[in-house]
């Protein structure tokens, strides 16, 4: 026998069963996210590293030890994306979006890659649902995005999730919390990890987010990002926090959160559901202002504010939500002689033209073992084709429910499942 080959680690199938609900996700996305003004946009899936590098960053996990980069035959180095941000600002500036328009909104969704240990929700192909607004640089346009998110949450029928939000500062204000960071570090240098004592140096704002339990407790205990805000800083968060109250989102300030990517300023926010079914991989959406990272990149200076949602971990909370996703044929067709089969197979092939979903063993076989096969197909009606019908034009529709079969016109069946339906819907 051959050997089998499995699937990648970490890399899932999606089958019909469970795909159902990412369609009905990535469909109340699309619909919304129109709503709010977000148009789609498709980037590659592989990039420059080099543009991960200098965005996301180089100390970071996601850059430092996640990417899947490799030479292609040209012997550039290239990455599949591990998130979908900075390919978005790389594409925002390659067609001088700026020039065309002053606020530019755009949406995205995708798989993105990373390296990471597997659990339950942390794959290393996952997707995301994401968006971007670029060239405003008020509060408004954090809030109208993080509104944005509770409402495509709440159509989701997600409840328990919990909107934290903080400030990360500015290029003004941000130097002063980095030197009391690295001052409060340094005296606990010792019980840092080997990691954390490089990134110290590097990028002091990384210890926040390690994940070994001893460095989380020393930058639990550290300074607060809050107190070091500059001015304008203080007043746009501030802002911020007023606005998102004006139009009821509730929120909880931590001024503990710091976001695993270099290129935030000012406001970041993470949407953390409590069910367990995610275990740690809590966090089901995040995101936040990067008003330098267009710049950097080489574009104009476009404030931006962003976000994406983790499909495989929303789906996760609606596979125990309970809700229904899949569509049920509206009928089977099952042949009651091999002589109907033909005619059957037309029979469907109009049914399906006129606008029904149908079910139709193309292996004929016995009417027994097709009406067991209807029966799994959670159809609404079965009808039999066979010699008699054929003659008479005339059938019947049995309701797999239960209940008295529906005389029927061979020509009408379209029609009358259509009538049924609205009656018992
Ligand atoms: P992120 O926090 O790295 O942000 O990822 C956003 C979301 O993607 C997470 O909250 C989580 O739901 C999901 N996610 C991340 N990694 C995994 C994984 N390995 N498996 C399953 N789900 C995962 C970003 O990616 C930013 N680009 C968000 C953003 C957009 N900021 C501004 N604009």
């Amino acid at each position: 026998m051959s050997q089998k080959v499995a699937g990648v680690k970490g890399m899932n199938d999606l089958l019909p069963g469970e795909i159902e609900i990412w369609q009905h996700v990535e469909a109340q996305a699309r619909e919304l996210f129109g709503r709010f003004g977000y148009g789609e946009i498709r980037t590659p899936m592989v990039e420059d590293t080099a543009l991960f590098v200098r965005s996301v960053g180089e100390e970071t996990d996601i850059v430092g030890k996640e990417m899947y980069t490799f030479n292609d035959k040209a012997d550039r180095s290239l990455s599949l994306r591990p998130e979908g941000t900075a390919p978005a600002a790389r594409a925002y500036i390659e067609h001088s979006i700026a020039n065309q328009e002053p606020l530019t909104r755009w949406f995205y969704a995708g798989p993105m890659f990373r390296y990471e240990r597997m659990k339950t929700g942390r794959y290393r192909q996952f997707y995301q649902i994401g968006a971007e607004a670029y060239g405003a640089k008020e509060g408004a346009q954090d809030v109208e995005m993080m509104d944005m998110v509770v409402q495509f949450l709440e159509r989701l029928g997600l409840k328990d999730i919990t909107l934290n939000i903080n400030s990360l500062g500015d290029e003004v204000c941000r130097p002063t919390y980095h030197a009391k960071l690295v001052e409060y570090l340094q005296a606990h240098r010792e019980a840092l990890c080997g990691d954390c004592q490089k990134r110290m140096e590097k990028n002091p704002l990384r210890v926040l987010d390690c994940k070994n339990e001893k460095c989380q407790a020393i930058a639990a205990a550290g300074p607060n990002v809050l107190e070091s805000l500059c001015e304008p800083c203080r007043a746009h968060f501030d802002d911020v926090q007023r606005k998102l109250t004006a139009l009821g989102v509730r929120h909880v300030v931590n001024p503990r959160m710091v976001r695993g990517l270099d290129y935030y300023t000012r406001t970041v926010f993470e949407f953390i559901a409590s069910h367990p079914a995610l275990g740690t991989a809590s966090t089901v959406g995040a995101g936040g202002r990067y008003d330098k990272l267009v710049k950097s990149l080489g574009g104009p200076d476009a404030p931006a504010v962003g976000f994406a949602c983790g499909l495989d971990r929303l789906v996760l909370l609606l596979k125990e939500s309970g809700q229904q996703f899949t569509v049920r044929p509206d009928v089977f067709v099952a042949v009651a002689d091999a002589g109907s089969h033909d005619a059957a197979l037309v029979l469907a092939s109009r049914l399906r033209r006129e606008g029904l979903r149908v079910e139709f063993d193309t292996r004929g076989g016995s009417l027994k073992s097709q009406m067991k096969r209807a029966d799994k197909s959670s159809a609404e009606f079965t009808l039999v084709l066979g010699e008699a019908e054929r003659t008479s034009g005339q059938a019947k529709l049995k309701p797999m429910a239960g209940g008295e079969p529906i005389p029927v016109a061979l020509d009408e069946v379209a029609r009358v499942v259509r009538e049924r339906k609205v009656v018992s819907a």
